[in-house]
């Protein structure tokens, strides 16, 4: 028989609890993933009652009224508070998602439970480790390629070449998508995700790009491309209502016609 071993920091404890002022009068509590790798002890479920008389409404809100408020050292990402950044994408209450766009009354009744984007490593506390991620942004090549000329003003595209662009330039590379994708779970090290395959299409889409084909070729690969099998969690989650699941099929679409 099989004998598996789990790593020694796979073991979630207990962790601290730490409550809201007694004169608090609104509470919900967070259940909130903690943990350093350089301290060698395991991660940990610490629990926060916030006081929502004393933070806005949404989840981002809370994590910035804990961090004030009662744990400067929780760590997580944000920046533009806006849906615009994706440094605030974390699983919240099981869902991949971001904490400034999802209000916590959207959310069932009862704890809130927040842990970093899933199976990627953790630098500490929220914040993941993306940087295998980011390389395969970088590899899929995101920029203009062309052999024409450049013209004297710019390239011009006709409002229907710029339609298809529609659903794919709207991506904030946040990762909510890749990491809840099974498939790149057990292959993220070569299959590239539904995020760096929504951008690959976006190049592949622009009627601008005049690399098309040594994008294809690029892709041509059992694990890059084709470890998409249709799951579509990738569609479910995106929090800018995006659909790379769609975007990877064109791409298989794109490599068929190439062929006839
Ligand atoms: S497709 Fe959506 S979920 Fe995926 S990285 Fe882009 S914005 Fe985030
Ligand atoms: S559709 Fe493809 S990319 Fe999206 S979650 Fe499923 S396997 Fe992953
Ligand atoms: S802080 Fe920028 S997307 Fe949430």
């Amino acid at each position: 028989m099989v004998e598996l071993t789990l790593p020694k920091n796979s073991q979630v404890k207990t962790g601290k609890r730490h409550e809201a002022p007694k004169d608090a009068k609104r509470l919900r509590e967070f259940k909130v993933y903690r943990y350093d790798p350089e301290s060698g002890e395991n991660p940990r479920w610490d629990i926060y009652q916030v006081d929502l008389d004393s933070c806005g409404p949404m989840v981002l809100d809370a994590l910035i009224a804990i961090k004030d408020q009662q744990d400067s050292t929780l760590t997580f990402r944000r920046s533009c508070r806006e849906g615009v950044c994706g440094s605030c994408a974390m699983n919240i209450s099981g869902r991949n998602t971001l904490a400034c766009t999802k209000g916590m009354d959207e959310l069932p009744a009862g704890a809130i439970t927040i842990s970093p984007l899933p199976h990627q490593p953790v630098l500490k506390d929220l914040v993941p480790d993306l940087s295998g991620f980011t390389a395969q942004y970088a590899a899929i090549q995101p920029y203009l390629q062309t052999v024409t000329p450049e013209p004297a003003a710019e390239w011009r595209q006709s409002p229907e070449e710029r339609a298809k662009l529609d659903g794919l330039y709207e991506c904030i590379l946040c990762a909510c998508c890749s990491t809840a994708c099974p498939s790149y779970w057990w292959n993220s090290d070569r299959f590239y995700g539904p995020a760096a395959l929504l951008q690959a299409y976006r190049w592949i889409a622009d009627s601008r790009d005049e690399n098309t084909g040594e994008r294809l070729d690029a892709l041509e690969d059992p694990f890059k491309l084709y470890r998409c099998h249709t799951i579509m969690n990738c569609a479910q989650v995106c929090p800018k209502g995006l659909n790379p699941a769609k975007a990877i099929a064109e791409i298989k679409k794109a490599m068929v016609e190439r062929k006839l």
